[in-house]
């Protein structure tokens, strides 16, 4: 009997190591690991840059409450805001960066309607959970946070009839992940933006997955030619270490003041010499140019692939979707890659989705389009 709560469907294997995109389990087994523990070890496992950053914080301070000055935090902020005007809060995962955006945004506004999408997911904390429009993870977790409205994705009649300026806030993906791997249209985003400036509601971008490089730039905003005033990210942020972030316009500061909200082990020390360690890394010259390289032959190879199971392939950078023919498809697809030592990841209903390290080698992308060619083309 297992002492813990059945609420994951977990495989019956342990990853007990690994090293850049190659991890192995308790019996020897190694797989190459296009999942990166869900877009989180974003520059592989056992980095080396993370990993003495970390070792120097650990000998030197592990935490300290936020009732003091943290220049760490401080940096972080910088380093992640560069040129543009924002001011970072820290917590502890993307569910509680999602909670602190929907408080500032009622806060600042004094309003409490937000609009999030059907199929978004946001976490599974109340609020960030009342934010995800998806049926199934709501059931049996009644009432919800009140005044979430949900629009459908991509379409402009949601725009028109939903934000009014009764809304303080909209909080869109960029990027479905959860959801599918849906990239939202930029033409219906500016659209989006534009009626958020007119009617004063706030835009928040859940970058959550999409943040951190995952998809070709250090925020897919960059991307999307979008500034919004609120942005979140976790995942990626800590390569594993668990931090999550709120940035927000300078604008906003005010209302969050001291003492409205906050967290223990926010911001902590060792989560911030992570973080500051992943911004440098992904900072450096030629960082993004190796990524889009990587990403324009993983792309080039999926396209190549002729398989009756493939509906679609969709996604941006080194996030992508393979949109199968059913559910039923997509679980023997995942089941024959782990197999053969590829490990992959499900989203919305028949996507298989693949989230490999920016840092994959050129010799990986070949092995998995190989293994991937294998499975979907039947040889
Ligand atoms: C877009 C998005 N937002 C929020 C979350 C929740 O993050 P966490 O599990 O760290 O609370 C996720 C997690 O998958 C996500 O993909």
């Amino acid at each position: 009997m297992s002492h813990l709560f059945p609420n994951y469907a977990r495989k019956p294997f342990e990853i007990v190591k690994g090293t850049g995109l190659t991890v192995e389990d308790q019996s020897g087994k190694a797989y190459l690991d296009f999942t990166s523990g869900i877009g989180v070890v974003n520059l592989g496992h056992h980095y080396p840059a993370v990993e003495t950053a970390l070792a120097q914080q650990a000998a030197q301070l592990w935490h300290m409450p936020n009732l003091y000055e943290n220049h760490l935090q401080e940096e972080v902020a910088a380093d992640l805001a560069g040129e543009m005007d924002y001011v970072g809060y820290f917590c502890n995962s993307g569910a509680e960066a999602n909670e602190a955006a929907i408080k500032l945004a009622r806060k600042y506004t004094g309003k409490s309607k937000i609009v999030t999408f059907q199929q978004s997911f946001h976490g599974r904390t109340y609020g960030a959970m009342s934010a995800t429009g998806q049926d199934s993870i709501h059931a049996g977790f009644q009432p919800l946070v009140p005044d979430f409205h949900y629009g459908i994705y991509n379409d402009q009649t949601s725009i028109d009839t939903l934000i009014d300026p009764q809304t303080a806030a909209v909080l869109v993906e960029l990027i479905q992940g959860e959801g599918g791997v849906v990239p939202a249209e930029k033409k219906w985003l500016h659209a989006l933006a534009k009626k958020c400036s007119e009617t004063g509601a706030l835009l928040m971008v859940d970058e959550v997955q999409t943040g951190m490089g995952r998809t070709g730039t250090l925020f897919a905003f960059q991307q999307f030619d979008i500034q919004p005033d609120i942005f979140t990210l976790a995942k990626g942020l800590g390569n594993g270490i668990p931090v999550g972030a709120m940035l927000g316009k300078q604008k906003l500061a005010q209302a969050f003041g001291a003492g409205t909200h906050g967290s223990t082990f926010g911001g902590n020390k060792l989560a911030m010499a992570a973080a500051k360690a992943v911004i440098t890394t992904m900072k450096a010259p030629g960082f993004f140019e190796t990524v889009n390289e990587r990403s324009e032959e993983l792309f080039a190879g999926l396209a190549a692939i002729t398989s009756d199971k493939i509906v679609a392939v969709r996604g941006l950078g080194l996030m992508v979707g393979i949109q199968l023919i059913s559910p039923e498809v997509l679980t023997e697809v995942s089941a024959a890659l782990e197999a053969k030592g590829l490990l992959t990841l499900r989203a919305g209903q028949n996507v298989l989705r693949l989230l490999p390290a920016l840092t994959v080698s050129q010799v990986e992308i070949q092995q998995a389009l190989y293994l991937l060619r294998e499975v979907l083309e039947n040889k």
